[in-house]
């Protein structure tokens, strides 16, 4: 007997074919997201970005908490930021951090096509450098870490001083596969998964959660934090 009531070894292929089945009621074509897609395919990016269930969760709970400032660290084509752009109001700004110079130059041209360069402001360098210099502190409502995984926890603190109490914060790529929960795995990216877990742990002003996750992206997960 396994210990696992709900044991079913199921592929990636069918967590993928679940997701599709889901995607196909509850999230429409979209020809700007279409053309964001084709241009980051173009300018060879890497096929990193959150799957359109997860971008569509972050632009939900953003609308959820009326978000009106969002900060994300990890740019890549600028897909992760429409999809939480889209649902501030017309004053509100989404802020993101990015090192790398092709994909600062590919999120600005996509953050174009989908109108909201009024909105998104994509600063360049290195993070732990630039956000540390963002503020004022608690001027935002919700923020978005899927950067270097290394960075977690710094990345973490400095959106916890930037975050006000009572909004959220999600760190994405939690499982990676299961490399997290595998002691085998000591890489830094994992480690830096792990720090991050410690140090939620002892932050009485943080309560949160992992939400594990499987689909076309495989099995990963994000944890959603939320700053007392
Ligand atoms: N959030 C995006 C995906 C981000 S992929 C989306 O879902 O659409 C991770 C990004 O973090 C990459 O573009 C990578 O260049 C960037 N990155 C890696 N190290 C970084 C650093 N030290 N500072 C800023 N960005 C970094
Ligand atoms: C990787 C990074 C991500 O942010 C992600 O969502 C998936 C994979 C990576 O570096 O492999
Ligand atoms: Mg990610």
């Amino acid at each position: 007997m396994s210990e696992f009531k709900y044991q079913h070894n199921v592929s990636n292929e069918e967590w993928a074919r679940a997701e599709r089945y889901h995607n196909s009621f509850l999230i429409p074509q979209d020809k700007i997201l279409d053309a964001v897609r084709a241009n980051c395919v173009k300018n060879d990016l890497p096929d990193i970005a959150v799957s359109d269930a997860e971008g569509k969760h972050l632009n939900l709970l953003a609308q959820a908490i009326g978000a009106k400032r969002i900060l994300e660290v990890g740019t890549l084509g600028g897909y992760s930021a429409i999809l939480m752009a889209r649902a501030l109001p017309d004053d509100g700004e989404l802020v993101s951090f990015e090192v790398d110079d092709k994909h600062v130059k590919v999120s600005r041209e996509n953050i174009e096509t989908a109108g909201l360069s009024a909105k998104i402001k994509v600063v360049h360098g290195p993070a732990v450098e630039t956000i540390s210099q963002l503020g004022p502190d608690a001027s935002f409502d919700m923020a978005f870490i899927d950067a270097d995984k290394e960075n977690n926890s710094t990345y973490f603190t400095q959106a916890k001083r930037l975050v006000r109490k009572g909004g959220v914060i999600i760190v994405d790529n939690v499982n990676r596969y299961g490399r997290i929960s595998d002691p085998s795995f000591t890489d830094e990216a994992t480690e830096g998964v792990r720090d991050l877990l410690k140090l939620i742990q002892q932050d009485p002003e943080i309560e949160a959660t992992t939400i594990s996750t499987v689909g076309v992206r495989g099995f990963d997960g994000f944890t959603w934090a939320l700053r007392k």
